[in-house]
Order: structure tokens, then C-alpha cells, then sequence
């Protein structure tokens, strides 16, 4: 039996700096075992329908790969030689198409298209000597996606990417703003903030929207599968179509109707053009109110609710002086209107902190595409 119809298939599930642990709870909350913290990604086994679900259900995952097998090489040569022992046919025909995307961190063996050419030649080689005939390969839309890492010491891994696509192309972008963050980036702040989803969520300069679609998304239990349903899997030859069905109506089910409690406002009326346009291709705009105003002039209900948002950050120097001008407008805005509120920035500008007129709590460090962010917590107490 080939490793993907076991009850145990080993997964390394990919994700941003900084969102390792969250994604770890996830995994454990859809029912992954031995789950294991690495570098950017998450180790854990999973059987058949728990592995479907993390593709389904996952807002943390990037990319879901399934580890084949691990090995020490320290040439080109002995690459070719181990990754012709595994048994492809266990997990494509000749029919297939396939790509492999490499990624190197060794010194020598650093040139990932020539080790890419190298994986696919052996493949391609072990299937001509088995059947007289080769899977074709097709780089840009293959029916399998391979994935080689390879790490300083030579320690490799050979995966089968599941996902086949970035998990974060949520299907609801249209358009984005110049600064718009990565929705999996957003969905994973909202996740290491305290907010209870029954609660108000608001952005107040909510660009084209992510924090509040992603936010509704999580308060309606909305899978993100059921946005973009396209995944590698879908084209393997053991892909178990009746298991996915059920699972896509459990998940169709499971999602609520009545969350209206999701606010964004910007002051530039296109972008919220922009984020209306993304929240009606979420089918989202019964979920979230939008304002086109300023943030100091932003309607936020008397609750306990939660703030997130990415200010804008100049590029110069003069720009970010006026701009720490509005950081501590914002503070003072939301002292004053969001009482009993927690509030969170994420934001590159180390004097964020000593700008914002209020005592910051916990921070976490995260990358915004290739930028180091900070990801800084208020809690906003009572007027004294
Ligand atoms: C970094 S962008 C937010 C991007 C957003 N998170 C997304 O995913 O598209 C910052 C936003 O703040 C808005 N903005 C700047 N000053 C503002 C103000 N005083 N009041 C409200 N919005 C403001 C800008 O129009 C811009 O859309």
C-alpha cells in the first residue's frame, strides 16, 4: 500500500515566520498527531480525512506537503541514485504530468535548477526502465508537484506537495492594495490575537480588506476551501473523490449565517472600493460593515471587541516623521473611543512603540512578505 492510502501519512505543512505555533494548534484542533515545531512549517502525521481536512479547513497552511523520504546526499550523482530507489509508480502513472520545485541551503549543491533536472531525471528514468515509457513534465501546471529540500548539511527531503498552489490565493483578491498583507499572514495575526469571535472585530485603515474578510471567515467558520477549491491533490491518480465531497458538505454545514459583527473603514474611497469588491467575491458583505472615513472618525461599538491593522509606513524618512504623528493620533483616538478594546499593529517601524501613547503588551516578530515586522498588543483600559 502506498504511503498516501495509509492510516499515517507523515505531512510537513508549510507556513510564515512566526505563525509556527499557531499552526501547530490548528493541526491538533483538525485531529494531526505528533505534531512537531520546525523552521517556517509544522511535522505531524494524519490519517486519510484529517489530512483532507487540513487542505479544506487550514487559514495557517501555505503549502501541505506529504514527506516521502529523508536521506544525506552530498553530490548531484547521489541525489539521481536515491530518488531513483523510491517507487514513483506508487504515486503517479506515465500519464502524469509532474514538476519539482527545489529549494538548496547547501553550499555546494546550490544551482535548483540543475538539481530540479537531476530529481525529475531519475523519476523519469525509473519509470523507462519499469514500463519503456515516461511521465511528461509540465513546470508551470503538473498533475503532481514534487518538492526537494535540501539543507546545509545534505540532509534531504522528498515531499509530494498536496496543495499544489500557495494556500494564501484565497480566490477572493480581485484587486490589491499597493500594501495589502498575505491573507494566510492575516488569518495568523487574528489567530495570535485574544479576540473572541463572537465579539466586534474592527479595522480602522482597512485597505482592500483582508483583516476583516479573514476575520469574518473565522467567525462564520467559513473553510477556505469552500472559496478556492483548486489543489494538487485533486489530479493524483489515488485521489479519493467521494471522502472530499463529504467532507466539503460537512464543512459547507458547519458555517454560520448571522455574524454581523466585522467592521473595516478606510479614508480612501478606492480602497474601499477595492474591499468591497474582495468582500462581495468572499460572499462575505452581509458579514462586514465598511465606512469610508478616517479612523478618527470610525463608529466602534461599546463592547470588548478587538483592533487590528497594518498602518501605513513611509518609505522616507520624512514621510515616517509625519506619519509617527498619526500613530499617536491613533492612539489617543482609541483611548478615548475603543475602551475595553485589545489593539494590534503590525508594523516595520521600530519607533512604532515609543509613538503609540500607550503601554504596549505582548510583541511577536514577524516577516510581511520579506520585511521584519513587529506585531505589537495594547490593551486599552478605562478613561482616567
Ligand atoms: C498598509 S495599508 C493597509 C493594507 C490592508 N491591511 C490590506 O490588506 O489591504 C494602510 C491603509 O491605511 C489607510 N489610511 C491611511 N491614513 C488613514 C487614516 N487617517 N484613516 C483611515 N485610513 C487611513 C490607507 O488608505 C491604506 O489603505
Amino acid at each position: 500500500m502506498s504511503l498516501i492510502s495509509s492510516s499515517v501519512i507523515p505531512l510537513f505543512v508549510k507556513t510564515l515566520m512566526g505563525l509556527e505555533e499557531v499552526l501547530a494548534e490548528e493541526l491538533k484542533q483538525l485531529g494531526a498527531d505528533d505534531v512537531y515545531i520546525g523552521r517556517r512549517g509544522v511535522a505531524c502525521v494524519a490519517d486519510q480525512e484529517t489530512f483532507y481536512k487540513v487542505l479544506i479547513h487550514s487559514r495557517m497552511a501555505i503549502r501541505v506537503l506529504v514527506r516521502l523520504a529523508e536521506h544525506n546526499v552530498s553530490n548531484e550523482k547521489e541525489l539521481y541514485d536515491w530518488v531513483k530507489t523510491l517507487a514513483w509508480e506508487d504515486y503517479l502513472s506515465v500519464k502524469n504530468t509532474l514538476a519539482v520545485d527545489v529549494v538548496s541551503f547547501h553550499p555546494e549543491m546550490n544551482h535548483t535548477v540543475f538539481l530540479a533536472q537531476k530529481t525529475k531525471d531519475a523519476i523519469v528514468d525509473r519509470f523507462r526502465e519499469l514500463y519503456e515509457v515516461r511521465p511528461s513534465v509540465s513546470p508551470k501546471d503538473p498533475d503532481v508537484r514534487i518538492n526537494l529540500h535540501i539543507s546545509r548539511d545534505g540532509a534531504s527531503h522528498i515531499a509530494l506537495d498536496a496543495s499544489g498552489r500557495s494556500m494564501n490565493q484565497r480566490g477572493y483578491r480581485q484587486q490589491a492594495g499597493k500594501a495589502a498583507i498575505n491573507e494566510v499572514l492575516a488569518a495568523g495575526l487574528i489567530s495570535l490575537s485574544l479576540w473572541d469571535p463572537e465579539t466586534p472585530f474592527v479595522d480602522p485603515m482597512c485597505g482592500s480588506g483582508t483583516f476583516v474578510i479573514e476575520a469574518a471567515m473565522i467567525a462564520k467558520k467559513r473553510a477556505p476551501a469552500l472559496l478556492n477549491d483548486t489543489f494538487g491533490i485533486k489530479r493524483w491518480p489515488h485521489f479519493r473523490e467521494t471522502l472530499w465531497q463529504r467532507l466539503i458538505r460537512e464543512a459547507e454545514r458547519e458555517e454560520r449565517r448571522d455574524v454581523n459583527w466585522i467592521y473595516g473603514s478606510d479614508q480612501d474611497p478606492k480602497m474601499i472600493m477595492i474591499a468591497r469588491e474582495n468582500i462581495k467575491k468572499a460572499r462575505l458583505s452581509r458579514n462586514i460593515t465598511l465606512f469610508n472615513k478616517p479612523f478618527d472618525k470610525v463608529w466602534i461599538p461599546e463592547d470588548k471587541g478587538v483592533i487590528i491593522t497594518n498602518p501605513p509606513y513611509g518609505e522616507h524618512i520624512g514621510e515616517r516623521r509625519e506619519l509617527r504623528k498619526m500613530y499617536e493620533e491613533l492612539g489617543r483616538v482609541l483611548k478615548y473611543k475603543a475602551v475595553g478594546y485589545k489593539a494590534y499593529f503590525i508594523t516595520p517601524d521600530r519607533e512604532f512603540k515609543k509613538t503609540m501613547p500607550l503601554k504596549p503588551g505582548k510583541v511577536f516578530n514577524v516577516l510581511n512578505g520579506s520585511i521584519p515586522c513587529e506585531y505589537i498588543s495594547y490593551t486599552i483600559g478605562p478613561k482616567k
